[in-house]
């Protein structure tokens, strides 16, 4: 049987490496223009399926407080679910790089997200995610000299929904669009190794990804991006929810949950997803 050219693999995917990820690839991933892929993961069966399908990141993400947990936010997630849900996709021993989520109110000052940062470490984290502008820079800094490192996560910050009004596109007047570029930078300049754009317009977001020279992962922020994370029961649709910027890959998917993942990664790599039908402007 012949492949045709849209059905044939990606060469990314016939590359997927058995070495685990670092920080310094997907580093190597942004200056060789290939696009990164990561997936939310909360147990050690997804953790495993996701990592052989080949996603370079997998995000222990606070969102497991809505998809797992069932709350209408993620305010409700305590540390001691993260270091939970971290230790069950370590046990996987993924290739994949493993990206810990601080919950609410586990940061807010330097002391206090050093003693957190170090219990998700040593659950199984390789990377610490945080949410929030400029005024984190002293804690990255902080983080970074004791060896951890740091992703950033600007525009839509779901811990604040409350402040923010609801889950509303950030970034759109001018002033906005330029504060989040302004706390791109100083997060990079702190040492932010990572950064997680959510729900700001495509735009913005190819401006950032432009701008820094650390990779860009967006959602909700359009096909210019570095790489691209959704969560994961919203892309095999079984959260019932429609999003603009997901999509449902299990949908019409013959090869279950490998198959849709894969058909994610191809995509993603492709640049096929997302496109500016899954974008704001
Ligand atoms: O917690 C999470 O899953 C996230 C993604 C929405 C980026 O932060």
């Amino acid at each position: 049987m012949t492949l045709s050219a849209k059905t044939k693999p990606h060469k990314h995917i016939m590359t997927i490496s058995t070495q685990r990820i670092t920080v310094s690839h997907l580093q190597k991933m942004k200056q060789q223009a290939e696009k990164i892929t990561c997936l939310t993961a909360y147990d050690a069966s997804f953790a495993d399926t996701l990592s052989q399908a080949g996603i370079e990141v997998l995000l222990v993400g606070d969102t497991l407080g809505m998809v797992v947990a069932g709350h209408t936010t993620t305010i409700p997630v305590t540390m001691q679910d993260m270091v939970y849900h971290i230790h069950n996709v370590a046990r996987a021993k993924p290739t994949s790089l493993i990206l810990a989520d601080m919950p609410f109110m586990a940061y807010h000052n330097t002391d206090i997200a050093l003693k957190n940062a170090i219990k998700l470490m040593q659950a199984g984290g390789e990377m610490i995610k945080m949410e929030g502008g400029a005024w984190l820079t002293p804690i990255v800094q902080a983080l970074n000299q004791q060896g951890i490192p740091v992703c950033a996560h600007l525009g839509l910050t779901p811990q604040s929904v409350h402040l923010l009004g609801g889950y509303k596109i950030q970034g759109r007047p001018p002033e906005q669009a330029k504060q989040i570029m302004n706390d791109a930078l100083a997060l990079q300049q702190a040492g932010a190794k990572l950064l997680v754009l959510e729900c700001v317009p495509y735009e913005l977001a190819q401006a950032i990804t432009k701008e820094v020279l650390i990779p860009v992962i967006g959602i909700g922020a359009g096909p210019y991006c570095d790489g691209q994370v959704l969560v994961t029961p919203d892309m095999l649709g079984l959260t019932n929810k429609q999003f603009k910027f997901t999509h449902n890959f299990l949908l019409n998917q013959h090869d279950g949950i490998q198959g849709a993942v894969k058909e994610y990664i191809r995509r993603v790599k492709n640049a096929e997803f997302p496109t500016l039908e899954h974008s704001f402007t």
